[in-house]
């Protein structure tokens, strides 16, 4: 079968996740527009073998080598497509980085996404799970999403609604999981944003700064204080953050689960359902810092399983398992995957 020119032949993975497994993709191309994704569609290229799209890599865990096509989106640009007195409406093409255009956001006084400041990967893929940290989603401020169907090559543009967010969750993850290829994402931005300050930690941390009246940037500075001082930098360890969602349960189950372990760490979510913190869990049961070989929980963050070096992804994922069992032993608790085990 003649190949696609730009496709590369059994290329090393190994700095397309934040894992650093060192995995080989059989076939492996890059796309930095739009018509030549179509162009590869049409080619049938991409027929009768595995497709995986992938952004910055880093919600993936390779269990082996990848038997077919990794296609990395790199498309550029940033559009402001108009303002009104209170809001602007920018898209992003899905090879931005995600933090650069955080930034880029900030500095324009574009308020809504500066909790999620320092988040790894790129634009494209972040209504994939519907990021989320310190009190924001970005759901929030999705209008909508233009991903390419990868088996007619039919661009289609989704609503928010039709985008189905949830907690970690989107169409993406589910009914359409590996259909489409996000190309871009529409946001609709706060021209005169008011900060959001819920998360405990970031008022904390801006009191620490000895900011009062704190603007967009210096929540923006804030967030990556605290991340920079709870989550290991993945250039100096390999992990893909919280490997775990953290679990919802009913109220009434939790209340029980509290009378036996009164320090529980839940947070009420409404309609008789409460989150529990995966990371207290795990860290009750022993997890935290723990290191078998060079597969670990990270000695802060019990949520975050690590890569000291050369572990497999089978290492990572048979550390994960032993997790979840203990976890479901000790409180009863089943916990969900949030990285994307390939
Ligand atoms: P990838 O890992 O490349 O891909 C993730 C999934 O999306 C894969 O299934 C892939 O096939 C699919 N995908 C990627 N791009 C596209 C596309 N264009 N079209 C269709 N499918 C696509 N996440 C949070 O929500 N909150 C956090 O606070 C957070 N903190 C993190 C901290 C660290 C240190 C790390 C390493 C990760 C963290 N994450 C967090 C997880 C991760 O950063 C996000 O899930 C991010 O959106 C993944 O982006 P990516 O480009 O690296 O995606
Ligand atoms: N906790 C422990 N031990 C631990 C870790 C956490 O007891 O080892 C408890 C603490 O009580 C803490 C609470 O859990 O107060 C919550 O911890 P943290 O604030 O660190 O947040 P998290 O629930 O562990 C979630 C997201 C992160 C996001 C942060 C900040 C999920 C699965 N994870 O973590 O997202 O950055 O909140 O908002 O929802 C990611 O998705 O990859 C990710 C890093």
């Amino acid at each position: 079968m003649p190949l696609y020119s730009h496709i590369k032949e059994d290329f090393s993975l190994h700095s397309f996740n934040t894992f650093h497994i060192d995995a080989v993709a059989r076939y492996f191309t890059e796309v930095d527009n739009i018509e030549t994704l179509k162009e590869l569609i049409s080619s049938g290229q991409l027929d009768d073998k595995p497709l995986l799209i992938v952004g910055g890599g880093s919600n993936l865990l390779f269990t082996g080598n990848f038997k077919g096509i990794v296609v990395h989106l790199i498309n550029k640009g940033i559009e402001i497509i108009s303002r009104s007195d209170d809001s602007v409406i920018v898209k992003a093409s899905a090879g931005e980085n995600w933090h650069e255009f955080v930034t880029y956001c900030v500095k324009q006084g574009f308020g809504g996404i500066e909790n999620l400041s320092l988040i790894p990967g790129n634009v494209g893929s972040c209504p994939i799970q519907n990021i989320g940290a310190y009190g924001v989603e970005v759901k929030d401020t999705i209008l909508s999403v233009d991903a390419v169907d990868l088996h007619t090559g039919e661009l289609l543009n989704f609503s928010n609604k039709e985008c189905r967010f949830g907690y970690r969750d989107s169409i993406f993850k589910r009914d359409l999981k590996g259909k489409f290829a996000v190309c871009s994402v529409t946001f609709q931005l706060k021209l005169n944003p008011v900060v959001q300050l819920e998360y405990g930690a970031i008022t904390q941390e801006l009191s620490e700064m000895g900011i009062e009246n704190p603007t967009i940037a210096d929540v923006s500075k804030a967030v990556c204080s605290i991340r920079h001082s709870k989550l290991p930098d993945p250039k100096m360890l390999g992990n893909a953050g919280s490997f775990f969602k953290n679990p919802t349960v009913d109220e009434k189950f939790a209340e029980k689960l509290a009378e036996t372990f009164p320090k529980l760490v839940s947070y009420p979510l409404g309609k008789e359902k409460v989150k529990l913190a995966a990371g207290w869990l795990i860290e009750q049961c022993g997890w935290k810092g723990f290191r078998d070989g060079d597969a670990g929980v990270h000695e802060k963050q019990s949520l975050v399983l690590v890569n000291y070096g050369n572990a497999t992804g089978s290492n990572i994922l048979t550390l994960a398992h032993r997790i979840q069992n203990s976890v479901y032993e000790r409180f009863g608790v089943k916990l969900e995957m949030e990285v994307n085990v390939i």
